[in-house]
């Protein structure tokens, strides 16, 4: 039954007759988990001081130069991005291109025979893997690799615990994913759900260390990190992360999923399903990008949005859950 109408505090939690323990998505539901009793704090009088000790003009600019000076993509990549986006492409083109390639080569062979594809034979054809894994996620994998690896030649700040980061971002892309399948979304679109997911906070990189200090504002008074962002920084994640997005001309479905994903008006169902795999990724502790107390409205409204109810993504839970602990497999390849 479709409950899309009912307020926050409506959503029912858990059976306390059955004895269920009540699970993460529970307590975030009952208000008093997110609503504690802060001690009295100094901090907007530590943000005026902060904001007049620290040009946000200069530091939008070093954002932007720092972005400029970000490698391209692989020239592999892009072939493999135009070969398949035409409709008449073979696995064996695809083939040529990625063989050019040995480390994405060496990634195709390590998925394909890795635990998450539980296969009782190796595969050691790469055209055979290719055929085996689908051509659309050989795409998402060179395009992720590719994005992972200029991301992280070009890190600069140690903000953000990189290994806790990818965590996060990589369980966000396989919680859209296993939502877009339960919303029955064509399967070819749904590893680009993947990839928005995995991507989403991409715009957190380019911080450099004064990002420490959003970033605990934000945990310390359980604020929205891009409230705070916008505040101290003068621009927030999303926005550096569309200025990424451009200068890679990620797809249109990648980039809003990127640039849009905090916002309180959502443009479409797919950034919806981005959004919401955050939420309940946060919700759940797995890794961390820093947004630990993501506003207790967003749940309700992204529900509402993609008229879902509390129940059926409770019903998810147990499977997004253990999909997420097995595709931790692609942070080692
Ligand atoms: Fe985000
Ligand atoms: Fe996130």
């Amino acid at each position: 039954m479709r409950n899309s109408n009912a307020t926050f505090s409506d959503f029912g939690c858990y059976d306390a007759a059955a004895g269920a323990p009540p699970t993460r998505l529970d307590r975030h539901l009952t208000s008093n988990y997110n609503k504690k009793n802060l001690p009295f704090h100094l901090s907007s009088f530590c943000l005026t001081i902060w904001k007049f000790m620290n040009g946000q003009k200069e530091r939008k600019a070093a954002i932007e130069y720092f972005i400029e000076k970000m490698p391209s993509l692989s020239t592999t990549t892009g072939k493999v991005l135009e070969i398949c986006s035409r409709a008449d492409t073979s696995p064996n083109e695809l083939n040529r291109v990625v063989a050019l390639d040995p480390v994405l080569t060496g990634q195709v062979l390590k998925l394909i025979n890795s635990a998450y594809y539980s296969l009782v034979n190796k595969v050691t054809s790469l055209t055979r893997a290719i055929t085996m894994l689908g051509m659309n996620t050989v795409k998402n994998m060179a395009l992720s690799t590719a994005v992972i690896r200029a991301v992280a030649g070009a890190k600069k700040s140690q903000a953000l615990p990189i290994t806790k980061f990818w965590k996060h971002s990589l369980a966000v892309g396989v919680a859209a994913k296993l939502l877009a399948t339960a919303r029955e979304i064509p399967v070819n679109e749904r590893e680009e759900l993947f990839v928005a997911g995995l991507l989403h906070d991409l715009g957190k990189v380019p911080f450099g260390d004064e990002y420490i200090v959003a970033l605990r504002e934000a945990r310390e008074n359980q604020r929205s990190l891009v409230e705070v962002e916008n505040e101290m920084l003068g621009m927030n994640h999303q926005e550096v992360g569309r200025l990424i997005a451009d200068k890679w001309k990620l797809n249109e479905v990648i980039t809003s999923g990127i640039s849009h994903h905090h916002d309180g008006e959502i443009p479409s169902d797919k950034v919806a399903l981005v959004a919401l795999a955050d939420v309940f990724v946060n919700i759940h502790e797995i890794g961390n990008a820093g947004n630990a107390f993501p506003p207790e409205e967003d749940l309700g409204r992204l529900l509402a949005a993609l008229s879902m109810d509390i129940g059926g993504l409770r019903l998810l839970s147990e499977q997004l859950l253990a999909e997420i602990h097995r595709a931790e497999i692609f942070l080692q390849l």
